[in-house]
């Protein structure tokens, strides 16, 4: 079974993500650490992020899982575990830019589809229920008010120890969504079968507790 979850940035994505691939015993694909991951790596073999085929040709040496530990769903990028290193405000930026390239779109896309094949899986990224797995199960688009996006976004990055600036981060998040939203491959749109949902007010327990709920609908037998 395919579970895709899609939405912005800060949108509770990754946590509702977690809980719901912990709850009903799902790998978890984060295809958004495979886009830092490509964008990391590409920085650190000094290739220029502007070069969409230097930039693919680093994605296509890359081969990733993905594993829970400790609470953590942890990615590997050719058996080695990437952690805060990718979760830097410069990662995030660069993998925006090298997300739009179409070459590297391709090999991620074709990847995931095959990690998602392997067992049952909840993806979450911008483009799962329309591009990776137009015909998961479940498709879900979340999202939440900037604000409230951005502030939770600085928490994560006090807790990872960073200095930041709400407002900054406030503006960061509108220019990647905008850059998501209107980059011409694959951009970040709700599927039309999508359930979406607002997670400004709800809480994460409450989300996710209505999902497990429509999963068991979906599959009485399990
Ligand atoms: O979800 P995230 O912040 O870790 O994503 C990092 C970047 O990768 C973000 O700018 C959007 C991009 N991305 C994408 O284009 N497609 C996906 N399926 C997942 C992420």
């Amino acid at each position: 079974m395919i579970v895709a979850i899609d939405g912005p940035a800060g949108a509770g994505k990754s946590t509702i993500a977690r809980a719901l691939a912990e709850r009903l015993g799902f790998q978890l694909v984060d295809t958004g650490a495979m886009y830092r991951a490509v964008a990391f790596e590409s920085s650190a073999s000094g290739v220029d992020l502007a070069d969409a085929e230097a930039v693919a040709e680093i994605a296509r040496s890359l081969r990733f899982e993905f594993k829970f530990e400790d609470g953590e769903n942890v990615i590997y990028c050719n058996g080695r575990a990437l952690h805060q290193e990718i979760r830097s405000a410069e990662v995030s930026r660069n993998a925006s830019v090298i997300s739009a390239h179409p070459q590297v779109r391709e090999e991620l896309v074709s990847q995931q589809r095959q990690v998602g094949r392997e067992r049952s899986s909840v993806l979450e990224g911008r483009d799962i229920g329309t591009v990776v797995f137009p015909d998961a199960e479940l498709k879900v688009f979340i999202t939440a008010s900037p604000e409230v996006r951005a502030h939770r976004r600085v928490e994560q990055m006090r807790q990872a120890g960073e200095v930041v600036d709400v407002a900054q981060v406030l503006s960061e998040i509108v220019a990647r969504d905008r850059r998501d939203s209107e980059r011409k491959i694959a951009p970040l749109k709700k599927a039309e079968d999508a359930l979406g949902i607002d997670s400004t007010e709800a809480s994460v327990d409450a989300i996710v507790n209505a999902l497990c709920e429509r999963i068991a609908e979906l599959r009485p037998d399990a």
